[in-house]
C-alpha cells in the first residue's frame, strides 16, 4: 500500500476499504506519510467526501493510531464533549457532579480554539493544578476521585494530532468526515463506555445555522455508536454565552458557583440536563435528581477539591477559592450608551475581546494571561437603561480595556425590538 494509491482512489471517488484507512492513518502517527500527502489525504475527503462506513473506519483507524486506554472499573466510565462556545464551562462542575453519581470521568480536555474557550487554560488558573499527569496517575485519581480533567498524553490519538495541524493550515478544517473522526478520535482512544455531546448553534458557536449543527450532531452520534460507544448529543443555544463570565479564572468563579449553590443560572440548567442525558446513556435513572442531590449533599464541590489537590492544587481551593485566583488589575465597568432591550449578542465577538484581553492565543506559542475576561455580561431580553452597566472588563493594562470596552458595544445590541426567545436546549440527537 502506499499513499499515492490510497490518494489517487480518494480522487476518483472510489471507496477506501477499513484496510486502507488504518495504514493511512498509522502512516500519518509514524511519519511515514508526509505532509503533502497528509494535506492531498484532507482534501480528497473535503471534496469527495467518505461513506458512512468510510466515516467510521477512519475513526476507528486514528483511534488506533495511538494508545486506547481500557478501564475495569465497578461503574460505567462515561464523558461529555461540547463543540466549543464562548462561557461554556460546564466540564467544570458536571465531571465531580457525575464523580459523586458513582460514575468514573477521565475528562481528556482541550484548549481554547479560535474564539472558544479550553478547559485546561481554564484549569491551569488554580495555582498548581497540572493537567498532564501520567497514565498511572490519572488512573489512581479516577479510581480515588471518580474524576480527572486532563489533557491528552501525546500517544492518545497521534495519527489526528498530525492531521489536524495539517487540516488547519490547508483549509481542510471544516469536513464533517474529518471533523467526526477527530473528536471522536480522542473520545474514544480514553476507552468510554458513554458520552454525550453538546452541539453548539448560534453567535458563539462555530456552527451558525440549526442545519449545520444537526448534521454534526448526527455524524458524531452515528459514527460513534457504530464505533461501539453508546452516545447521544443535545443541540443546545449559543446566540449568547452561557455563564455570565468568560475568561479562565472568570470561569472557574463561575463554575465553583454552580457547585456551591450559588448560581442556578443556564449554566447550571446545562449542566444537569447534559449530566441527566449522559447517566440515562449509561443505563442510570433518576440522573436529574441524582446530579441535583450530588450539589445539594456538597458531594459534587468536595469531589472538585479532591480532584484539585490530587492534581497539584490547594488543599482549600473549594473553601477559599477566590483566594487562589488571579485578579486583572483594571477592572472596569462598561455603561449603556442608550435605553432599549438587549436585542442581540455577537458570542463570537465577546469570545475575541476575550483573546484580545490576553485570555486566549492568537498563536500557538501565545502564553494565556488567567485572570482577565468580561463578568456581569447582560442578556438577551434585558431591559437596559442608559447608564447601566452592560458588562464588567477585567484587563491587565488600561489601553487593552480601551479596547474591550469599544468592541463589547458593538458586540452587544440594544435597541427598541424583542430578542429572539430561543430555548437552552434545542434537540436531542440519539
Ligand atoms: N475539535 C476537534 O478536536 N477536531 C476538529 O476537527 C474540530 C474540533
Amino acid at each position: 500500500m502506499d499513499a499515492r494509491t490510497v490518494n489517487a482512489r480518494l480522487r476518483r471517488g472510489e471507496e477506501l476499504s477499513a484496510k486502507e484507512l488504518s495504514w493511512f492513518a498509522q502512516g500519518l502517527a509514524e511519519g511515514t506519510v508526509s505532509p503533502a500527502q497528509a494535506g492531498a489525504f484532507a482534501m480528497g475527503v473535503c471534496l469527495r467526501g467518505l461513506s458512512e462506513q468510510g466515516r467510521v473506519a477512519l475513526t476507528l483507524a486514528m483511534r488506533d493510531s495511538g494508545h486506547v486506554l481500557d478501564w475495569d472499573m465497578d461503574a460505567p466510565v462515561i464523558d461529555k464533549h461540547s463543540t466549543g462556545g464562548v462561557g461554556d464551562c460546564v466540564s467544570l462542575p458536571l465531571a465531580p457532579m457525575l464523580a459523586a453519581c458513582g460514575v468514573y470521568v477521565p475528562m481528556i480536555s482541550g484548549r481554547g480554539l479560535g474564539h472558544t474557550g479550553g478547559t485546561l487554560d481554564k484549569l491551569e488558573a488554580i495555582p498548581g493544578y497540572n493537567v498532564s499527569p501520567d497514565e498511572t496517575r490519572l488512573r489512581e485519581i479516577v479510581g480515588d476521585v471518580g474524576c480527572a480533567i486532563v489533557s491528552a498524553s501525546a500517544d492518545i490519538a497521534p495519527a489526528d494530532k498530525r492531521l489536524y495541524a495539517i487540516r488547519d493550515v490547508t483549509a481542510t478544517v471544516e469536513s464533517l468526515d474529518l471533523i467526526t473522526a477527530s473528536i471522536l478520535s480522542k473520545k474514544l482512544a480514553a476507552g468510554l463506555q458513554s458520552l454525550v455531546l453538546d452541539v453548539k448553534v448560534g453567535s458563539g458557536a462555530f456552527m451558525k445555522t440549526a442545519d449545520d449543527a444537526r448534521a454534526l450532531a448526527s455524524s458524531l452520534v452515528s459514527t460513534a455508536n457504530a464505533a461501539g460507544c453508546p452516545t447521544s448529543a443535545l443541540i443546545t443555544d449559543m446566540n449568547q454565552p452561557l455563564a455570565s463570565s468568560l475568561g479562565n479564572a472568570l470561569e472557574i468563579d463561575a463554575s465553583m458557583r454552580v457547585l456551591t449553590g450559588k448560581d442556578t443560572g443556564p449554566l447550571l440548567e446545562l449542566t444537569l440536563a447534559l449530566g441527566a442525558e449522559l447517566l440515562t446513556t449509561a443505563g442510570i435513572n433518576d440522573g436529574a435528581a441524582k446530579l441535583q442531590q450530588a450539589l445539594d449533599s456538597g458531594e459534587a464541590a468536595e469531589r472538585f477539591g479532591r480532584m484539585v489537590y490530587a492534581l497539584g492544587g490547594p488543599l482549600d481551593f473549594v473553601e477559599n477559592w477566590q483566594r487562589f485566583l488571579p485578579e486583572a488589575p483594571v477592572i472596569r465597568e462598561i455603561t449603556a450608551t442608550q435605553s432599549g432591550t438587549v436585542t442581540a449578542i455577537d458570542g463570537e465577538a465577546l469570545g475575541l475581546i476575550v483573546v484580545d484581553l490576553g485570555g486566549g492565543r492568537r498563536v500557538e506559542t501565545d502564553q494565556v494571561n488567567p485572570a482577565v475576561g468580561l463578568t456581569d455580561v447582560v442578556r438577551l431580553g434585558d431591559k437596559i437603561t442608559k447608564g447601566q452597566p452592560i458588562a464588567v472588563i477585567h484587563a491587565a493594562r488600561e489601553a487593552q480595556a480601551e479596547a474591550a470596552a469599544e468592541n463589547l458595544r458593538r458586540a452587544i445590541t440594544i435597541g427598541e425590538g424583542t430578542a429572539p426567545q430561543t430555548p437552552l436546549m434545542l434537540e436531542r440527537i440519539t
